[in-house]
């Protein structure tokens, strides 16, 4: 089993951060091929990476009903197993297929509150095929925690190192 080291990263800047456990998520996802075993691993990398973070987890586009999202593999408090695609942060991803920031999630309009200390949003849909099948979903206990050193890294987590589906 590929073991994640994480002694030494608190020193290091949040860029040093993604540029370091990128490769390592690479080589964790490229010795299992279950997409559940995966997420899980890539959810425990970040949480326990980011200080930051407060909850951290995929959402699919539930294939039986499209239009609502299932909660997958996470790391934090409970939360909400169902949301509707179109509403809240995790929904308006969904439609717009692009990354959405929430830097204060009392001013979203429609955000769903899973956990209550939740303060800023991060969002970034998974696209297949032109269609949006799960989101990453990160939670801070912060407002405007997410800039876009944490987009341009979390893209490419999702996009370039993780084959989801
Ligand atoms: N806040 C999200 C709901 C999911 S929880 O944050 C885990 C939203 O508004 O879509």
């Amino acid at each position: 089993m590929n073991k994640i080291d994480f002694s030494g990263l608190e020193k290091l800047s949040k860029e040093e951060k993604y540029k370091t456990i990128i490769p390592q998520i690479s080589s964790l996802v490229q010795g299992e091929k279950n997409l559940i075993a995966n997420l899980a691993n890539v959810v425990s990398v970040l949480k326990y990476t980011f200080d930051y973070y407060l909850w951290v987890g995929f959402y699919f586009v539930d294939p039986e009903s499209k239009s609502e999202l299932v909660v997958g593999p996470f790391q934090g408090k409970v939360a909400c197993a169902r949301l509707k695609t179109g509403s809240g942060v995790c929904g308006t991803a969904v439609i717009k297929k692009e990354t959405i920031v929430a830097e204060d999630v009392n001013a979203f309009p429609g955000h769903i509150f899973c956990d209550a200390d939740s303060r800023s949003e991060i969002v970034v849909p998974v696209i297949k095929n032109g269609e949006v099948v799960a989101v990453l979903d990160i939670d801070s206990g912060s407002y405007s925690a997410f800039d876009k050193e944490d987009r341009k890294y979390l893209e490419e987590i999702i996009n370039n190192v993780i084959n989801i589906f």
